[in-house]
């Protein structure tokens, strides 16, 4: 499963990227509020410090607008990904935008029908949030499942890409269902890392280094 970090810090990006484990970016209109940056110049930082797909949301609710967004967004860098939310102009502009070779990332999918619809368009990725169901008490990894799972059967090429992760569990939970790709806020990536025995565990080997030589 690639993993991506669901962020518009770029201290937070670096050091995920200094891992050595971080594929892909990405953002949206909330997150990169939160930097007081602009969204252009943030992504395009972010594209110089990560070598894969890094997704730029689309804000546009009309049709011309939404495609000539898409096409603009898309030009700023050749790993840019472009975010169009589910809807029935979102789903004309997908069309669209991805028969001209444009990727897109679907954002705002909560059910298997809506990534369904969204795989047809041409979409490159699908973006169940998966936090965001669970909070309005649904199953949000039950969403996932489901949606691997129809990919699957119809070998559709659109990859899953779950959002809204709130945890390390949905983590494993997004890996053992077959998702393609997990976005992770950093704090979810980095406590990753850790475990107790792991500390207990260097604890006690570097105690009992003192009591020979080292090499
Ligand atoms: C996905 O690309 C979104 O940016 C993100 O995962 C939304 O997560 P949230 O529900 O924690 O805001």
């Amino acid at each position: 499963m690639r993993i991506f970090m669901d962020t518009a810090n770029i201290d937070e990006i670096r050091r995920g990227a200094a891992l050595g484990v971080v594929d892909g970016v990405t953002t949206n209109p909330t997150l990169v509020a939160k930097e007081g940056v602009q969204y252009r110049d943030r992504i395009m930082e972010i594209c110089e410090v990560v070598d894969g797909p890094i997704s730029a949301e689309c804000i546009s609710t009309e049709y011309d607008a939404l495609v000539e967004e898409a096409r603009r967004v898309a030009a700023w860098h050749p790993n840019v990904v472009v975010k169009i939310p589910m809807g029935e102009v979102g789903l004309q502009a997908i069309k669209t935008v991805s028969a001209e070779g444009i990727r897109v990332n679907t954002t705002l999918v909560f059910s298997a029908n809506q990534a369904l619809l969204a795989a047809k368009a041409g979409a490159a990725f699908v973006s169940p949030f998966v936090g965001r169901l669970n909070d309005a008490g649904h199953d949000g990894m039950e969403v996932i499942r489901e949606i691997v799972a129809v990919f699957d059967t119809f070998n559709l090429p659109t990859q899953v890409l779950a959002a809204s992760i709130r945890n390390p569990r949905d983590v494993t939970e997004a890996a053992l269902a077959g998702s393609h790709v997990a976005t992770l806020p950093p704090a979810v990536l980095f406590s990753m890392i850790q475990h107790p025995l792991t500390d207990k565990g260097i604890e006690i080997f570097l105690n009992d280094a003192k009591k020979y030589t080292p090499v």
